[in-house]
């Protein structure tokens, strides 16, 4: 079957002094969605935004926001974070104590809800939700830092999510987080990804993430 592949710029990787032109730029180049990265330096080792940055970038752009919240008990925030402009909220499993009722938070917030998975959380621990997400994001490095390497023995997990959604008749987003670029992109989306989000590899590029987005769409 026929599907196309959402590009979802990483937010991290822009410049913060030019966040509204960065975020026009890849909007113009064609990305589909725009991942924005929450760290709160309790969960992840690093600190970037919370709700206000949403907010303010909310009237600029008519990207679909896909907020990603590496940050401990999601719970307490989820109703700021919709109320900023969210579309797409991702909670990490290993942050819920109760991951069933938060991702019905998110649901009845008005936002959809979806479940990042760390690399070494099995897809078992989340297969008892599956069927209630509206997004499952299967993160290629460990989450906190842009520009790492892409963690290859994924590539499994990847597919694993593709194979339990297709069982499942559902059509939910699945994407991956990290190290993604024009040399793995089409390796990932023929395992099932179907969302890339691409941080450094497209903010960095050295001819603008524009040409960063054509060079994806040309491999995939
Ligand atoms: C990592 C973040 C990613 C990151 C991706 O914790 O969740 O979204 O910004 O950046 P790259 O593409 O540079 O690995
Ligand atoms: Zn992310």
């Amino acid at each position: 079957m026929e599907r196309t592949v959402k590009i979802a710029p990483s937010l991290l990787a822009a410049d913060f002094g030019r966040l509204r032109e960065e975020v026009q730029a890849v909007e113009e180049a064609g990305a589909n969605y725009l991942h924005i990265d929450v760290m709160d330096g309790h969960f992840v080792p690093n600190i970037t935004m919370g709700p206000v940055v949403i907010e303010w970038l909310r009237p600029h752009t008519r990207l679909v926001f896909d907020v990603h919240l590496m940050i401990s008990e999601p719970e307490r925030y989820i109703a700021d974070f919709a109320r900023a402009g969210s579309d797409i909220l991702l909670v990490h499993p290993e942050t819920c104590r109760h991951l069933h009722r938060v991702i019905y938070q998110i649901k009845e917030a008005g936002v959809k809800a979806g479940v990042a998975l760390n690399p070494a959380t099995p897809l078992s621990f989340i297969e008892p939700v599956m069927p209630d997400l509206d997004s499952l994001l299967i993160m290629t490095v460990n989450p906190g830092f842009g520009g790492q390497a892409f963690i290859e023995t994924m590539v499994p997990k990847i597919e694993a999510a593709s194979e339990a959604f297709a069982r499942l008749g559902q059509e939910a987003d699945l994407g991956v987080d990290g190290g993604i670029s024009a040399r793995n992109a089409a390796r990932v989306a023929g395992k099932g990804a179907d969302v890339l989000v691409v941080g450094s590899a497209l903010f960095k590029h050295t001819e603008g993430p524009g040409a960063a987005i054509r060079e994806l769409r040309a491999v995939l």
